[in-house]
């Protein structure tokens, strides 16, 4: 088994992530860090918290971490994922998943030593607790097999501003740290827009209980104007499209290149620029998601959900 860290703000694409993740037998959840973003870090911890409760997998270690960005205001986005961060039924966190007394960005740093070489970190929220890590641990991006980040919009809009996508743009500079000095693959709303699932078969999903209940919610997070806004029919399970690629070595193909994320301007903030032609002289500082596999993607999403309910 693949030893994994995940650094997530759940988020109703995050929950599906985790679950993925915990139920994939080719990979090790060695724990969950939790950073601001979709609603406060209070809020993503209990979050997380709960999901491990309801998935059954207490067992996975959490440390919470940062509050808010590196320099920008905090943002969140209970208008996308509902009151609290997340929708569905989650129970009350209980003693089985006390906290590590560790900050999340400590965390990292352990956990990439610990499993030196062989460690992937998918880091699906903002990259706060990311970029302190590399602050911690210059030395991250050697120790990590695999750094795997969902944000960014290299080659299509943004979601939050024309150019931006939501994680890059909640904390730009960090964003920028990790782009310029962590080696990412990035995967940006150029694949993940396309991780929908099909209507019919969510549709399908009719057992009346919690979990069932939780996973159709999850879903189905986008509300009709957002479905509107975007042309699409259901919504876009962005994060799961990440932990989806580390089952399956297919499902993602990306490209080296020279990236940098905009800090500087009401428009330019949080943007992925991607230099396709070269012409900054820049080399390639990562990967970049350009195609993804959306029927394998399709399958281990259906059959990661049929299996828990
Ligand atoms: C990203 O932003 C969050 O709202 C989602 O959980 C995902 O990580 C998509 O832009
Ligand atoms: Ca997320």
């Amino acid at each position: 088994t693949r030893p994994l860290l995940i650094d997530t703000d759940p988020g109703c694409d995050d929950a599906l992530a985790l679950a993925l993740a915990l139920e994939d037998p080719t990979l090790e959840v060695v724990g969950l860090t939790t950073v601001h973003g979709n609603t406060t870090v209070e809020a993503t911890t209990h979050n997380a918290r709960a999901l491990l409760e309801v998935l059954g997998r207490t067992d996975v270690p959490i440390a919470a971490g940062a509050d808010r960005p590196l320099l920008a205001d905090l943002e969140t986005a209970e208008h996308i994922h509902g009151e609290g961060g997340i929708r569905g039924e989650l129970p009350e966190p209980t003693s089985e998943t006390e906290l590590e007394g560790v900050h999340a960005a400590r965390r990292i740093v352990e956990a990439a030593r610990r499993h030196e070489g062989e460690l992937a970190l998918a880091a699906i929220g903002p990259l706060t607790n990311v970029a302190l890590a590399l602050a911690l641990e210059p030395r991250l991006p050697e120790l990590l097999d695999d750094l795997l980040v969902m944000g960014g919009a290299a080659f299509v809009p943004g979601n939050v501003t024309p150019l931006a996508e939501a994680n890059f743009h909640s904390d730009p500079e960090a964003a920028r740290r990790v782009v310029r000095d962590a080696e990412p693959t990035v995967v940006g709303l150029d694949v993940t827009r396309r991780a929908t699932l099909p209507a019919d078969w969510i549709n399908s999903l009719s057992r009346e209980i919690p979990l069932a209940r939780s996973l159709r919610a999850w879903l189905t997070y986008y509300d009709e104007d957002v479905l509107e806004r975007y042309g699409m029919e259901t919504a876009a399970i962005h994060d799961a499209l990440v932990i989806a690629g580390l089952v399956d070595g297919r499902v993602l193909e990306t490209e080296p290149h020279h990236m940098e994320v905009g800090t500087d301007s009401e428009l330019d903030r949080g943007a992925l620029v991607c230099d396709p032609y070269g012409v900054t002289g820049g080399g390639p500082n990562g990967r970049v998601a350009v195609d993804a596999d959306i029927d394998r993607y399709r399958e281990l999403m259906t059959e990661t959900v049929d299996g828990l309910i």
